[in-house]
């Protein structure tokens, strides 16, 4: 015996130590031959730790889960909580087990760890590629220290109907801007080198068009064309697949019919294949084995067959369904080992990738734990993005920012104060230390003067406040100077199966805005949310409205520099807010239909009887403090060939009194092609800094690659015609250019 595990021993030994084998193929190859069937079946194989996720098993579970790494018949393990449980399972692995293959170790980082930033749909109407790369950078620094290898984000389904909840997961609506964002979340998660101990694995999840479920609601049917598969949903994906993210996630939908847990075309042909993705690819939890409720195979040996066989799902997340039939189906020659090799390679080159061979035990550092714990620059990180990822959706009379010296301020509604778990945080918060929360009158009681009176009504705690404490409200209000409402939707309300049918503000917060109002006072209200709400009455009465979104650990903070003035928010929307909700789905990014509507009202055109066509709040609209001027768009040419850049050029003033950010945004439309264009695609943006009454002028540059498109073919070309551009601040507020392509 001794003998045999010797001979194990070697090629590691030789291949951890030796750097000069670069072929991590190599080293795959070489584990793979020393395994038997049913060790590389459990490579495949990824158990959750319950316990992090609130039902204690107590004993037995643990029993099981270390059996489980003595037998080798588990690879990877997801919400484990603790570093000492985790160290424990990878003794098991190197001491006990025969093949002492290192486990990876997984958890759901979306938006932060410990500390935790604003939830990813804040984040993307940062706009700032940079701010998002360093957030989820923090979150890898953290994370790493605490034993976690491998997230399950960036989470990048582009979405267009915020009745679903996961909408705060993503970046919006716009494909375009979710690649770009896509990208910068796996550069900060994997950065250069995923052998370091502060890089983490990522995974592109939920492959795909997820974001696409029939009404938005949750895990719903997807019924969508190749086209729009192409053009809508897959593009972050690829963006995610050529920036090197070493993993995806299979989706709980089906796609026409298939679920992608099996889907073929989807996975093998098309991110296997066709993008020759090296990475390996996870369910979603127990998506194998829910293919059975999905009616496309019988018994659990089939739902494992279809996955194993197409090859759509290398790793099986809690769904037991490959360790239970993989075997027995090698066995019946139903299918091929070497599928299985396959699955396994692409799983043990993620670990060799991390150096989990070289040192299983090289995220396990207690001590770059607590000095993480205490680096003060990560919440700095958090803030610094959630002040970014606001936007100030109203602000009649400048009511803001308001005055530090202010002599009194009522803060009311059920996030004026809370402590509650999530009320500034979302659904996603392993981790969280709910204790470093700061809350809004925490944020602002850290900013004002000393002699301001902050008077905080707790009466109205949660969002269904009674009349009689909605009256005392309305005292509380008439003692202020100004009132400042924080009203809003918690984590309990958005984020994984949490579709909502309506989308308004819940529970009677508008009868407790409709009674401040009545006092008379100026009234900012803050928006605590993680979807698009439906807001037409609010806009209609309240005069100044900021959408804080759910900002994360350092809420209150951020909350005050933006509400007192020292920053000038910049944000601007990712995911257009409804006029109402029968408007859902509705996006920037159009068909323009047969009867395009051009004025309000026009009979026989594509529209509503009862409401506008454009939403409330459109994509890429933000205000500021300050206002900014277009002029001067200019084109570097009327025309361009294949070979040739167009510039676009356009100067940008600040006219108003305050320093701020603008975001700038360059956006296409083909107006001729093989099959009918959006009204508007974006296709540039840039963040810039103007000084009050400083000017600068931005140039966008266009070549023929941003113009092309899924043809009737379904050939990704662009055609030669006419184009327009518009430059603006928003995908309304733009001067537009046209331009051949020739
Ligand atoms: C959930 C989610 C997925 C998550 C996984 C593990 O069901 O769909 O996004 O990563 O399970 O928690």
């Amino acid at each position: 015996m001794k003998k045999t595990i010797l001979l194990l021993l070697l090629p590691y030994a030789v291949m951890a130590q030796n750097t000069s084998i670069k072929n991590i193929d190599f080293k795959a190859d070489s584990v793979i031959k020393l395994m038997t069937l049913e060790e590389k079946i459990g490579q495949l194989n990824q158990l959750s730790i319950e316990f992090a996720t609130g039902n204690k098993d107590g004993s037995a579970a643990l029993n099981y889960y270390e059996e489980s790494v003595r037998n080798g018949t588990v690879g990877s393990f997801l919400n484990t909580p603790n570093l000492d449980y985790k160290i424990k399972l990878q003794k098991i692995a190197m001491n006990e087990s025969r093949m002492k293959i290192p486990i990876i170790f997984a958890l759901d980082v979306i938006h932060g760890y410990k500390v935790i930033a604003p939830i990813p749909l804040a984040q993307s109407c940062s706009w700032d590629l940079k701010a998002i790369e360093k957030s989820e950078r923090v979150a890898a620094e953290m994370a790493s220290a605490d034993g976690v290898h491998w997230t399950f984000a960036p989470m990048i389904d582009v979405t267009r109907d915020p009745r679903w909840g996961r909408v705060m997961e993503g970046s919006g609506e716009d494909t375009w801007l979710g690649s770009k964002i896509a990208v910068a979340r796996v550069k900060g998660f994997q950065g250069d080198d995923l052998s370091k101990n502060n890089t983490i694995l990522a995974c592109a999840k939920h492959f795909a068009a997820y974001g696409a479920a029939e009404a938005g609601r949750e895990y719903n049917t997807v019924e969508i064309s190749e086209r729009q598969l192409r053009e809508v949903y897959l593009p972050p994906f690829k963006a995610a697949a050529d920036a090197g993210i070493g993993s995806f996630m299979n989706s709980f939908n089906t796609i026409s019919g298939i679920p992608s847990s099996g889907n073929k075309h989807l996975v093998k042909d098309i991110l296997k294949t066709e993008w020759n993705f090296k990475g390996f690819v996870v369910s979603d939890w127990a998506s194998i084995s829910e293919m059975l409720n999905h009616g496309v195979a019988k018994d659990t040996m089939d739902v494992a067959r279809l996955a194993m066989v197409n090859q759509t799902s290398d790793m099986d997340m809690e769904g037991m369904a490959y360790i239970k039939s993989l075997k027995k189906l090698v066995e019946q020659g139903k299918v091929p080992e070497a599928n299985i090799n396959d699955a396994c390679k692409r799983i043990l080159k993620a670990k060799f990738a991390l150096g989990l061979f070289q040192d299983p035990f090289k995220y396990f550092d207690k001590k770059r734990k607590e000095a993480s714990l205490k680096n003060p620059e990560y919440p700095l990180a958090s803030r610094d993005l959630a002040k970014k990822s606001m936007v100030l959706l109203k602000n009649d009379n400048n009511i803001l920012p308001l005055k530090k010296s202010i002599k009194s301020i009522a803060l009311i509604g059920a996030f004026a104060n809370s402590k509650k778990d999530r009320d500034y945080m979302s659904f996603w918060t392993f981790g969280a230390e709910q204790k470093n929360v700061i809350n809004l009158y925490e944020g602002i009681k850290n900013k004002v003067n000393a002699t301001t009176q902050i008077f905080v009504d707790t009466l109205c705690g949660k969002v269904d406040c009674q009349q009689n404490a909605i009256e005392k409200a309305v005292q509380t209000a008439l003692k202020a100077e100004v009132v400042v409402l924080a009203v809003g939707e918690n984590g309990e309300r958005n984020g994984e199966c949490r579709s909502r049918s309506e989308i308004n503000l819940p529970g009677n917060q508008q009868a407790l805005i409709r009674a401040v109002l009545k006092t008379g006072k100026p009234v900012v209200l803050v928006l605590f949310n993680g979807r698009p709400l439906t807001l037409k009455w609010e806009n209609d009465n309240v005069p100044a409205i900021l959408e804080a979104w759910q900002p994360g650990t350092e809420a209150g903070n951020a909350l005050a520099e933006v509400l007192f003035g020292d920053y000038n928010p910049s944000g601007k929307l990712t995911m257009s807010f409804p006029y109402a909700l029968g408007q859902i789905p509705v996006y920037y990014n159009q068909l323009p239909t047969g009867r395009p509507l051009v004025k309000p009202n026009e009979m026989w055109k594509s529209t509503f009887s009862d409401i506008p066509n454009e939403p409330l709040y459109p994509f890429g609209f933000g205000l500021s403090y300050t206002k900014f001027s277009y002029s001067d768009v200019a084109l570097s040419a009327s025309e361009i060939n294949i070979n040739q850049t167009l510039e676009v050029s356009v100067t940008i003033k600040n006219i108003g009194k305050y320093d701020g950010e603008e975001i700038v945004q360059m956006y296409i439309r083909d107006l001729v092609a093989e099959v009918s264009r959006p009204v508007k695609e974006l296709r540039g943006f840039e963040k810039i800094y103007l000084k009050a009454g400083e000017s600068k002028k931005v140039t966008f540059k266009l070549t023929a690659e941003d113009l092309k498109y899924w043809n009737s073919d379904l050939v990704y070309k662009a055609d030669l015609g006419d184009f327009k551009v518009f430059v603006g601040g928003s995908s309304v507020d733009v001067t537009e250019k046209v331009f051949s392509l020739k």
